[in-house]
């Protein structure tokens, strides 16, 4: 299957209505709109309601990159989510059954704010093994759901909401190519990123201390390793593509911290007028935010525009790959999608 490559044939976006800004977070937290911008570039997120949840989301998401494709099947749903629905059963199989997609093999990846590019990899492998033609890949996290409102060292970064692509195979040299994923992860770090409670180490009992029920960060830490990951995970990537950051159009970076991102292009030599930025509207979606730029942004990309993704995540985790933009071909979004298209970015 070695003339097989696996190809971008559509994308979509989904997040909660509710728009909560740094100003309100003012009025409920020790904290102020100067220093959240200052220290993380986000002006505000978005929150679900009580009743929606990260499938609702994913769904969503989902039938967008669907339409967008032109597709009404696909042969595998993968779903990357730190914030899954239930904690059993997996929630790719209830998306699948929403969007009518009958019998298709469906499972969750679990790899933190890495997650996408994780379950990315997964996608590929199975188009260029020739197991699958077509694959739904989505990310989604309702964050809101494991962040401790209370705490202002989460609480002010995270939001809610879910990105998707679908692959499809392809041949070589066609626009919309996904390059090598780079995957990367060292579990010496897993309480860096951490809810300690809730899973079989120590499952949730009324003496459950607070804070153990919650998303925990040790936040500098994080900071520095996923500057130095996200830049050796891309700088790997573009190598195995044979590209020079010269020749690459834009970074598209887990939308973290604003910080993070613009320390990644300076360390891989992408200047920030090329480095993808939804962070400031939407906050750290976790698993969903590459899907989620990159359906903001796709108005803003042209065919043949050359791009690296790069994620760090709990775990640690961290991965990287190179995409070429590919035509706009599908079906434009329907006047119900809800994905936002962002202002045009120039270079
Ligand atoms: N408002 C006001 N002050 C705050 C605050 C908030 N929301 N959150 C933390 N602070 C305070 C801290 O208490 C600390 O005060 P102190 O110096 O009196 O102890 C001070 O700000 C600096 O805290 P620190 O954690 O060192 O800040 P920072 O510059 O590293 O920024 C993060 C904090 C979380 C924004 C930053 O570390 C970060 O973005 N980390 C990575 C996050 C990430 O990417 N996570 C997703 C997984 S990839």
């Amino acid at each position: 299957m070695t003339d097989r490559v696996a190809v971008l044939a559509g994308w979509g976006a989904d997040a909660p209505d509710r728009i909560v800004t740094n100003s309100e977070l003012e009025n409920s937290l020790d904290t102020t709109d100067a220093w959240i911008t200052s220290r993380t570039g986000i002006h505000e997120r978005r929150w679900a309601d009580p009743g929606t949840s990260t499938g609702d989301m994913a769904v969503r998401a989902g039938r967008m990159a669907m339409r967008r494709a032109g597709v009404t099947r696909v042969d595998r749903v993968v779903l990357a989510t730190t914030t899954p629905d239930h904690t059993c059963p997996a929630t790719a199989p209830w998306v699948a059954h929403q969007l009518g997609l009958g019998t298709v093999p469906a499972y969750d990846v679990a790899a933190v704010c890495s997650g996408f590019l994780y379950a990315l990899a997964g996608a590929r492998e199975a188009v260029l093994a020739g197991s699958a033609d077509t694959v739904l890949v989505i990310g989604a996290d309702r964050f809101t759901s494991i962040v401790d409102p209370a705490d202002r060292s989460t609480a002010v970064i995270f939001g809610d909401g879910a990105g998707a692509v679908v692959i499809r195979a392809g041949t070589p040299g066609e626009a919309g190519t996904l390059g090598d994923v780079v995957l990367g992860a060292d579990g010496s770090q897993s309480d860096h990123i951490m809810v300690r409670a809730g899973g079989a180490r120590q499952p949730l009992a009324p003496s459950t201390p607070h804070g153990d029920r919650y998303f925990a960060m040790r936040g500098p830490e994080v900071f520095s390793a996923a500057v130095s990951r996200m830049a050796n995970a891309a700088a790997t990537a573009l190598d195995r593509s044979g590209w020079t950051t010269k020749e690459c159009d834009w970074l598209v970076a887990h939308q973290a911290n604003w910080r993070i991102l613009a320390a990644v292009g300076r360390a891989i030599g992408i200047d920030e007028d090329r480095v993808v930025c939804d962070l400031d509207r939407f906050g750290n979606t976790s698993a969903a935010s590459i899907p989620m730029a990159l359906a903001h942004h796709a108005a803003g990309f042209r065919t043949g525009d050359r791009l690296v993704l790069a994620a760090f995540g709990g775990g640690t985790t961290w991965g990287a790959t190179t995409l070429t933009w590919p035509e706009q071909t599908g079906r434009p979004p329907a006047a119900t999608d809800r994905t936002e298209v962002l202002p045009k970015l120039t270079r």
